[in-house]
């Protein structure tokens, strides 16, 4: 299975892109408390003084709300936002158009900013720097540098793989901050808003299941509420209580601990093919006939936080959770011949 088929995956399905269930104002938006404490001191300040807000670098895994983040900065500080992304910018040229679009105090959105080609990067630095572009015009002996300058700007950058940004571009954001994943309570009042949002009637206890099983995700929370809502319209009255809940989970495919047959597909081939592991990354990703980048980026991720695998210098593990999730008894020395 494709991991965009799956219900819990954390990348973004075409359903998710409903705007209404985005949160317009730091307000609306629910948890990651630290980062935005610190943003709406950062931004009344900018406002206050009339400049544009410092380079702001957003990472974490997939639908923890980084788009979101960079819409309410843009609202906030009461400018526009023009969105781009780095696979989208080709060329240097691309980047110029962009960039001299921009009025002042604008922010612009680079979602996947590590996937910028290193050339387009370089014309970033001035840019980010000084707000001038550097850029080549005409060919060999006949080529001269010209510089335009640009009004102020806050780029908003956003990546999945933080890792993967060279440092001269990390190190000209003067803000860095990385999203966590959600506790069930903020979960909860995610999962309460987008009720109100679609005028859904919720059970508490219904609230409660629903986000134990989000992954820490909103986007899966959003996602899961849709899905439970539709049972609830053509086998209930439209109220969504946890009988509903729960049935509907289950025909999806999520078992109480928010696990889907595509994790038990990648937690039993550590076990079962390779003994509980040690295995490097490579060897589950093509046992499982997955992309490395997918495995490490939208399986791990929460399988780690919630401690079924561990990652060693030799390989990933599993864990006794994931003996138990399983059912099979574990004991030290079960894989000893
Ligand atoms: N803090 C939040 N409060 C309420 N809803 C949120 C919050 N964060 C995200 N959401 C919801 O989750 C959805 C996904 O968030 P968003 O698209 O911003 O994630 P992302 O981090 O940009 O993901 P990706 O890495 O795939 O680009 C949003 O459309 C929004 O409805
Ligand atoms: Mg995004």
């Amino acid at each position: 299975m494709n991991d965009k088929e799956r219900i819990i995956t954390a990348m973004s399905i075409k359903e998710d892109e409903d705007q209404s269930l985005r949160p317009q104002t730091l307000d609306q938006y629910i948890g990651q408390n630290d980062i935005k404490e610190m943003l709406d001191v950062y931004i009344k300040a900018a406002v206050k003084r009339k400049e544009a807000l410092d380079h702001l670098l957003l990472y974490g895994p997939p639908g923890l709300g980084k788009t979101t983040l960079a819409q309410i900065v843009a609202h906030e500080l009461g400018v526009n936002i023009r969105v781009t992304s780095g696979p989208a910018i080709e060329r240097s040229g691309d980047l110029a158009a962009v960039l001299s679009s921009l009025e002042p105090g604008d922010v612009l959105f680079i979602d996947e900013i590590h996937r910028l080609p290193r050339f387009v990067e370089e014309v970033l630095y001035a840019a980010m720097e000084d707000y001038v572009l550097d850029i080549v015009i005409g060919k060999d002996h006949e080529s001269r540098s010209i510089r335009i300058d640009l009004p102020p700007f806050t780029l908003v950058g956003a990546t999945t793989r933080f890792g993967d940004l060279s440092a001269p571009l990390r190190d000209r954001f003067g803000m860095v901050f990385r999203l966590n994943y959600y506790e069930d309570s903020d979960l909860e009042k995610i999962v309460r808003r987008t009720s109100s949002v679609y005028q859904n009637e919720i059970e508490e206890d219904a609230v409660q299941s629903l986000a134990k099983r989000s992954r820490g995700t909103p986007r899966i929370a959003n996602r899961l509420f849709r899905r439970v809502r539709d049972f609830a319209e053509i086998i209930g009255d439209g109220t969504i209580d946890k009988k509903i809940t729960d049935h509907a989970l289950s025909k999806l495919g999520i078992d109480d601990h928010g696990l889907d047959n595509t994790d038990y597909r990648y937690l039993k081939a550590i076990v079962e093919k390779f003994s509980g592991g040690p295995v490097g990354i490579e060897t589950i990703a093509a046992s499982i006939s997955e992309e490395i980048t997918t495995v490490e980026d939208v399986y791990e991720p929460y399988l780690m936080m919630e401690g079924y695998i561990k990652r060693t210098p030799r390989g990933r593990m599993a864990t006794e959770k994931t003996y138990k999730a399983l059912g099979i008894k574990y004991y030290k020395g079960l894989f000893d011949k």
